[in-house]
């Protein structure tokens, strides 16, 4: 599993406790989750359909930094199933494990569409027509200037 994101504890991410405000993690996670299908998936329109239990199996403090995991682990007709896990890299404990997030492309109705995709990419070959033709036309192309080992889609 690659870790792609970290995110600083700050004093708005936090509950009565004083510890890590679940409702902040939930909406951290669910955009990990969201940008690395719009991105696997090759379309904009990529929504949450479900997520499977989530146990809070430790938390953090302010000014501890949460690192988020994310791994494909079932390509469907119109979904792509995700595994999650959260990290604190200070104590290295695991935060939360969430086993299920399914994200489903949507077409322009709303309603599921086939994505057609049945591994993951490493490259930036899928990003969205309409997001990749803003790039500048003399930009140099992407492969030049990132570093496929970095980028985990
Ligand atoms: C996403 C939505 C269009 C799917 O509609 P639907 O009638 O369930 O569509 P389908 O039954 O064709 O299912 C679509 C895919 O989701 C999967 N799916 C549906 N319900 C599921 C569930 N409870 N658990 C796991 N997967 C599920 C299906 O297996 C299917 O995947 P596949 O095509 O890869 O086999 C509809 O439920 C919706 O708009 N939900 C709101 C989504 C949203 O706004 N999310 C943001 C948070 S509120």
């Amino acid at each position: 599993m690659n870790f792609h994101s970290r995110k600083w504890v700050k004093p708005e991410d936090l509950n009565a406790n004083q510890s890590l405000f679940g409702g902040s993690l939930l909406r951290w996670i669910d955009e990990e989750a969201a940008i690395y299908a719009i991105i696997q998936l090759g379309n904009e329109r990529t929504v949450t359909k479900y997520m499977s239990e989530i146990n809070f199996v430790s938390s953090a403090r302010q000014g501890d930094i949460i690192e988020m995991g994310i791994l494909p682990v079932n390509w469907g007709r119109t979904s792509l199933t995700l595994k999650a896990v959260v990290r604190n890299v200070f104590t290295g404990e695991i935060i939360i494990s969430i086993d299920k997030i399914v994200m489903v492309s949507l077409d322009d109705n709303g309603e599921p569409k086939p994505h057609g995709y049945t591994s993951v990419t490493y490259a930036r070959d899928r990003v969205p027509h309409r997001l990749a033709s803003r790039r500048a036309h003399d930009a140099p192309p992407l492969s030049a200037t990132m570093d496929d080992k970095v980028f985990r889609g």
